[in-house]
């Protein structure tokens, strides 16, 4: 019989994202059993907040797990079996500058496209690399599972400074996509799907979706994309007003290519003109979320913490995280479920650079992923990929060799700068905002 029972670090303890994996991972408790679950961050005051109101979830739903929130390293990474990274470097304070410098500039500015997401790159790769380091030190067994943004860069560094490690990068945008793809077509979720899908992080494409029995989804879907996006109308009611945008611009985004459906993170890379024009440069997507998502998760902390229980919580399990239990239970009981992540090519994508670090589905068991072929890319994919691709690693050369030009390149690269004048000047205003975060370049 098996009777293992697993230790679960979530690094980035004091993240909006914590109460909802908790709850998941106690709801899910009969195919994933805890015997730990543990909090790390560097900022232990974010972090206690979170942690009073979720000691007290896990006290009333599973006593029998035994919990723990620290800031030590040692404490944290000794004796676990998995690592759940979600940690965002500079916070909220950098995430803003990351959006606001290149909106005056009249580039999009968002934290995982762009110039926005080339300065949260440059922050995170230290501290994922930092958590790596800790996991193979204290607890060398162990899987990390990462979707600490920007994850397309984060990923490249991991594949070059950490090549052996035991590092799943993974993205909640197409799992997101793929339970409205359901919804679309009437069916529960997106477990009910069968897919193929290529691509890099937040730039992919659906090639294939059928339900179990084999049925073509595709003209379906097609027909409702083509109209509406994946904005589900009535069902978005609560969905932010940012998001809804999202959604509904993806018609337009399937449009430039009806034989696929899209990731809705390309209209950045499709209609940057649109989003500068309907974005303001001094409200962006953190203020929204620090006005709705933090704040409801602050305030329900503090609910929770004051009244002494947790019964009538409105925290509610999500997407994202039902994919990372999903995920640790395909790796712990070996169920090669098929699921995506963002590995090297390797030939997954035939005329792609074995090198990239792309986005395709995997089967997944106790050695990890499998990767799935997905064949060639499309002309006008291969040629998005190819030069996104490229950037990405741009960042992580500047990252490596110090190197003030390498960046410059990787922002003159990036489709959604206009050109080498606009990179340096944005990327000169970048450099004393991230002073504390990023490498000294030369
Ligand atoms: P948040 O700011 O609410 O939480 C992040 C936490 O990380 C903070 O408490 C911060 O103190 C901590 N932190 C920062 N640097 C750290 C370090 N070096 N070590 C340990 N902790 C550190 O952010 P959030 O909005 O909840 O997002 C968390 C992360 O998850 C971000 O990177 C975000 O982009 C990412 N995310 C990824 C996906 C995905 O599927 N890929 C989905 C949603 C969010
Ligand atoms: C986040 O930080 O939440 C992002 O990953 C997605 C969003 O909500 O903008």
């Amino acid at each position: 019989m098996d009777d293992r029972k697993f230790s679960v670090l979530i690094a980035g303890g004091g993240s909006t994202y914590t109460p909802g994996i908790v709850l998941t991972l106690l709801d899910h408790l009969d195919k994933f059993p805890l015997r730990a679950l543990k909090f790390y961050d560097i900022d232990g005051d974010r972090q206690q907040k979170v942690a009073d109101a979720c000691e007290i979830l896990v006290k009333e739903r599973a006593p029998e797990v035994e919990f723990v929130s620290t800031t030590d390293p040692e404490t944290a990474f000794t004796d676990v079996d998995f690592v759940m990274a979600q940690i965002r470097v500079g916070k909220y304070a950098m995430r803003s500058v990351d959006e606001k410098i290149p909106l005056r500039h009249g580039v999009v500015g968002q934290e995982t496209t762009g110039p926005g997401g080339i300065a949260y790159g440059l922050r995170s790769i230290p501290g994922v690399i930092g958590l790596v380091d800790y996991m193979e030190k204290y607890s060398p067994n162990a899987w990390m599972l990462n979707y600490s943004n920007p994850a397309a860069i984060v990923a490249e560094a991991t594949r070059r400074l950490r090549p052996n490690s035991k590092i799943i990068n993974i993205c909640d945008m197409p799992i997101g996509i793929m339970d409205r793809m359901a919804a679309i077509v009437g069916l529960k979720d997106r477990n009910d799907l069968v897919f193929r899908y290529y691509g890099l992080n937040h730039f992919g494409w659906w090639t294939d979706v059928r339900d179990k029995t084999g049925k073509d989804l595709m003209p379906q879907l097609k027909e409702y994309v083509a109209q509406h996006g994946y904005w589900l109308g009535d069902a978005d009611k609560g969905t932010e007003a940012s998001w809804v945008s999202t959604f509904k611009k993806a018609a337009d985004v399937y449009a430039l290519d009806p034989s696929t459906l899209p990731n809705t993170y390309l209209k950045y890379y499709l209609y940057p003109q649109y989003v500068v024009e309907h974005a303001d440069p001094n409200y962006t997507r953190t203020d929204e979320v620090e006005a709705y998502r933090e704040k409801n998760v602050f305030t329900e902390c503090a609910r929770i913490k004051t009244a002494g229980t947790a019964k009538d919580t409105n925290f509610k399990s999500d997407d994202h995280a039902t994919y990372i239990v999903d995920l640790c239970t395909a790796i712990a009981y070996d169920t090669k479920q098929r699921m995506l992540a963002i590995i090297p090519n390797e030939g997954a994508i035939a005329n792609i650079d074995p090198e990239a670090m792309v986005e395709v589905p995997c089967l997944f068991g106790a050695n990890g992923p499998e990767r799935l072929a997905m064949g060639n890319a499309a002309t006008f994919q291969k040629g998005l990929i190819t030069e996104q691709n490229c950037v990405e690693k741009l960042v992580v050369d500047a990252y490596e060799q110090q190197s003030y030009t390498k960046l410059w390149e990787a922002m003159s690269l990036c489709k959604i700068v206009p050109d080498a004048k606009v990179a340096k000047d944005i990327l000169d205003e970048m450099i004393p905002a991230n002073q504390e975060y990023w490498p000294e370049l030369h």
